[in-house]
């Protein structure tokens, strides 16, 4: 036979449109794209996708799985965490390896590896939190020969040990620079951000206010002046520099201006910041929805949605860093002590399928574009992943753009008992999921193996 799978008569989307054609795929491999492959004795199986949409595997580059956080660890680990994934026909994230006390960024990475190895259904990579600029800055180059040509700084999070200042994305920015990589930054304002939550952080308001104090001592100026400062040390070093999580329509502005500048600026937003408002803290569950930076309001998500589609936002991720309610309950009404973080990753295509294209917020081609493409592209793993052609990974999805599913974690690969969209249809769940020609997803079914996923190295960042 000349092809193990064809992936027969499906509607194959890219940024670029949309033709019915077929994909045949020989081991790990994509061989060919195109009309009239499927002819008979040609293949070992052959996928009838007719009437379906068929796209490359989504990658979601902003994931934090089983992260030792806020005093307790994200309950998504590299199983539940891959397997919802593979669900949401996404066969790529990327983790971000944080070294804690000590470490180096190596110990980081082999730490990180430990535990997604022997777990992971779908292949991963890891972007490497830069905490200490004096012992991590020297070791930069070498994780870059690694394969690791990605680094992240937080400007928050000192609690943590994360803490960056402006030193640090300075210095980092100077050297991704010279190693061809990329510096990611969590971009909020740590100064003015510990001023507003110390005001806020008194018995009495705490009572009077719960949950919501989370989103009022985080208003929209503490992204923005952050976004930038880091876009400011990006001109002045020209290092590249992809803000993370962007929840702000002036973070929006600041990007388009400086994009219009010339500045070579990503931004990526997530799946959170497009659909939800801050009105969800104010209802009895409100502390589940703590995610940092935190949801904004409807005006903040048109302006996302346009930048979406005019270009300042190339990516769209989740952030995934799923609490159980149990997890979530340590607050006991003190909002300086939610576990911030949201499930994502099985809802992420789906979602933004559903309200984007069926919402009429953006064509078919924009949503291959943001979820595929361009993250791969931007990441440095374009054209391994991210697109549909011979040489590339037969990571392949199948969604049946009729066929509309009920949200509810009990029925749920997510390792959470809760879910920020319960109840919620939604179309474009995956029938059928492969990653690297194996089928990890069958009619809607997880059936992905443990460790079948492999760490991907990457030669540098890439551009769009
Ligand atoms: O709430 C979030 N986002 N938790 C994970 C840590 C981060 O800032 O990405
Ligand atoms: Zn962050
Ligand atoms: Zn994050």
């Amino acid at each position: 036979m000349a092809y193990d799978l064809i992936i027969a008569n499906g509607t194959i989307v890219s940024p670029q449109g949309q033709e019915i054609a077929d994909v045949a795929i020989r081991g790990e491999k994509i061989v060919s794209v195109g009309k009239g492959l499927a002819r008979p004795g040609e293949a070992t199986r052959v996928v009838d996708a007719a009437g379906k949409y068929v796209i490359p595997g989504g990658l979601d580059v902003h994931v934090h799985l089983e992260l030792p956080f806020c005093g307790t660890v994200s309950s998504d680990d590299w199983l539940t965490g891959t397997r919802a994934a593979a669900r949401g026909g996404v066969t790529t994230v990327i983790d971000f390896a944080i070294p804690y006390g000590q470490q180096s960024l190596d110990d980081a990475y082999h730490a990180w590896l430990e535990r997604a190895k022997p777990k992971a259904c779908i292949d991963y990579a890891f972007h490497m939190a830069i905490t200490n600029w004096d012992r991590h800055g020297p070791e930069m180059e070498k994780m870059v020969a690694k394969g690791c040509p990605t680094f992240k700084e937080f400007m928050i999070y000192a609690a943590e040990g994360w803490q960056s200042d402006d030193r640090a994305i300075f210095n980092a920015l100077e050297k991704v620079k010279k190693l061809n990589g990329m510096l990611l930054v969590h971009a909020e304002s740590a100064r003015v951000l510990d001023e507003l939550i110390a005001r806020y952080h008194t018995p009495e308001l705490m009572k009077k206010h719960g949950a919501t104090l989370h989103a009022v001592t985080r208003p929209n100026f503490i992204e923005a002046e952050a976004i930038q400062r880091a876009i400011f040390w990006s001109q002045a070093t020209g290092g590249q520099l992809y803000i993370v999580h962007m929840s702000t329509g002036e973070g929006a502005d600041i990007v388009k201006a400086a994009r219009a500048r010339g500045i070579n600026v990503y931004a990526e937003t997530c799946v959170q910041y497009l659909l939800l408002d801050d009105s969800v803290f104010a209802s009895p569950d409100g502390h589940l929805f703590a995610c940092c930076p935190q949801v904004k309001k409807p005006k903040d998500i048109d302006r996302l949605w346009k930048g979406v589609n005019d270009g300042e936002v190339c990516v769209i991720s989740t952030d995934t860093c799923t609490f159980t309610r149990a997890q979530k309950a340590r607050w006991e009404g003190d909002f300086t002590k939610i576990p911030m973080g949201l499930p994502g990753l099985e809802t992420m295509l789906p979602l933004v399928y559903t309200k984007g294209v069926l919402g009429g917020k953006m064509p078919i081609t924009r949503f291959v574009e943001k979820c595929c493409a361009n993250p791969a592209r931007i990441m440095g793993l374009y054209p391994r992943k991210g697109v549909l052609q011979a040489g590339s990974d037969a990571d392949v999805v199948i969604f049946d753009p009729k066929k509309e599913m009920v949200v509810d974690h009990a029925t749920m690969e997510t390792g959470a008992d809760w879910n920020p969209y319960q109840g919620w249809s939604l179309a474009g769940f995956a029938e059928h999921t492969f990653c690297r020609g194996k089928q990890i997803v069958d009619n809607y079914k997880c059936i992905g193996e443990k460790g079948w996923g492999q760490w991907l190295p990457r030669e540098r960042a890439g551009t769009l």
